[in-house]
Order: C-alpha cells, then structure tokens, then sequence
C-alpha cells in the first residue's frame, strides 16, 4: 500500500496525470519489483506508458506496441466506429444484390502498430482465438520499418498480412480494384507545429508518424490520389484530420472523384474525411457537419 502510494506520488511528480491508472497499469505488468523500477524509471523519464509497458487498449483490444512506434489514440477509436457503420451498411446492399458474396477487403496505410485496421476487421468479423474470419481480408501496410515489424506482431496472429513501402506502393496488385475499405491514418501535424507537440511524442515518436508535410495533409492527400485505382465500386477511404484541415481534404477527395463528407465527434474531437468510390452507397455515418 505504502509502495503504491509512493509509486503514484513518483509518477505525478514526474507530470503523469493519470498517475493512479498508470500505478495500476505499470503494477500489473511488472513480474518483479526490479522490473518495476526499469519501466517506471523509463516513464518518469518520459517514455510514452504504453511503449514502457508494450502494449495500448484500443477499440476493446489490447495492442502490443514496440518502443519508438506511434501509439494508436483512443481519438482514433472514432475512425473504427464509422468505418464499421459504412462497412456494415455496405454489405447489408450486397448480400441483396448478390447473397453469400465475397469477404470485405480492408486495407491499413500507415498503419504503425496496425491497430486501425485490426479493429475494423474484428468488429465485423473475429472467430475463436481471435482469428479473422472469411468474411474479412486484412492487408496492412507502412513505410516504417519499425512500425511493419510491430504490425506484423499483431496482425499476422489474426491471419492478416503486413507490407512494407510508401503508401499503396508497398501492396500487391492483386489487390487493385479490391479494396472495400482504405484506412489511412497518416501523420497530418503540419511540419511548423511538430515543434510544438509534447514531448513524449517528439521524442518517442518518429518524425515520420507525426509530420505531415507544409500543411500536416501531404500524405494523405497522396493516398487520395491514388485510391481510386484500388478501391471496390462504392469502396471507401478514411482518413483522420485536425478540424480545420477537413474542408481541405474534402476538397482533396473531391478532386480525386471520390463522394467526400466529414464526420466529427464532439466527444473526443476526432475529425474524419471519407471518400468512396463510385458505384456503391454514400459514405454516410455517424455524426456529421
Ligand atoms: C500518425 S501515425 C498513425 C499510425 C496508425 N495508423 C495509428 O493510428 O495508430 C502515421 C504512420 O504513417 C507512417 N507513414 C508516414 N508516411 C508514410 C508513407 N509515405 N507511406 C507509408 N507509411 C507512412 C508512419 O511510419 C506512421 O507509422
């Protein structure tokens, strides 16, 4: 009790805010009181948790996530909810057009520790052991090799696969004109504002997963361009933005001809831009501007 208590003194001094979830987190995950010093150590010197202890709670899923990998946001949770409604909204016209029809095709650009893509998929189709089903096909990319190595951690066990390479580059051809649903969840951090970032994330994070370029959308804004060549008739791509980048990115979509809406959340302030292909039914969900 006293050690607790001394424990979460440590971590508020050190700035922690949460300093009794993460005593908790850091105590359940330590085999030995030696062990525990290491990864406190590691956090007061301002290690992101969830890379000390190497893993992060996501959508309902517990993500290992590997030093010097961008840790998924529970902001992002809400790109998973509205992914899964279009998905679910989607295949509810298909299998009246044609019933039994094939497994949805999710690919995940940029996708770090591949979470993204792991909880769309399990949403919509997880059996025994956590294996995807299939109804669902899992196919998850980066540029990072750091981030393809930790994906590949918590992809592969479900049956999906993980590439290496820049944007839709690193997939196989196979998968052109496929693809019912594109996340890419791209850095969008406009390169001026990285210095402003909080530490832990400067630090900790590469510059890779956190700049987007002059005005935070020159990879996403790549990624729209090019989706079109890959996505299924009525397939979608959603990516998360800040607010005030969203009307640009709509404007990107648009210019790709893709249907583009904006979904925000005033909950969690999380901002997401689709855009679908043509040929299937409008990318509507969740709560929109
Ligand atoms: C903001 S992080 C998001 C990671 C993950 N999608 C998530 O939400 O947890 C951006 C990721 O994009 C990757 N990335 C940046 N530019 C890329 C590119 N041109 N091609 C592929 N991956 C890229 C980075 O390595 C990083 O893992």
């Amino acid at each position: 009790m006293e050690e607790n208590l001394a424990l979460v003194a440590r971590l508020r001094a050190a700035g922690c805010v949460f300093a009794e979830d993460e005593a908790e987190v850091l105590w359940s995950t330590a085999r030995s009181s030696a062990e525990l010093d290491t990864l406190v150590g590691r956090r007061v010197a301002g290690e992101p948790l969830e890379q000390v202890v190497g893993w992060a709670e996501f959508a309902g899923l517990r993500i290992l996530v590997s030093p010097g990998v961008f840790v998924p946001r529970r902001r992002s949770e809400f790109l998973v909810g509205v992914a899964d409604a279009l998905i679910r909204r989607h295949d509810a016209r298909l299998s009246q057009a044609a019933p039994g029809s094939a497994a949805t095709v999710i690919v995940d650009l940029c996708c770090g520790t591949g979470a993204l893509g792991l909880a769309v998929a399990t949403a919509i189709g997880v059996g025994l052991g956590g294996r995807l089903t299939s109804s669902v096909e899992l196919h998850s990319a980066d540029r990072d090799p750091a981030a393809v190595a930790c994906a590949e951690r918590n992809v592969v066990p479900a049956g999906g696969h993980v590439y290496g390479g820049d944007l839709l580059d690193a997939l196989p051809s196979a998968l052109r004109g496929r693809v019912d649903v594109l996340i890419c969840n791209a850095p969008y951090v406009p390169t001026d504002e990285v210095a402003f970032l909080p530490a832990e994330a400067r630090d900790h994070e590469p510059l890779v997963a956190l700049d987007g370029g002059l005005d935070g959308l020159c990879v996403l804004r790549r990624a729209a361009s090019g989706a079109p060549g890959w996505l299924a008739p009525g397939g979608v791509l959603l990516g998360e933005t800040s607010e005030r980048q969203a009307a640009e990115m709509a404007s990107a979509m648009s210019a790709a001809r893709l249907g583009a809406h904006v979904h925000t959340d005033e909950e969690s302030g999380a901002t997401v831009v689709t855009g679908s292909a043509p040929g299937g039914p409008p990318a509507r969900s969740g709560r929109q501007e």
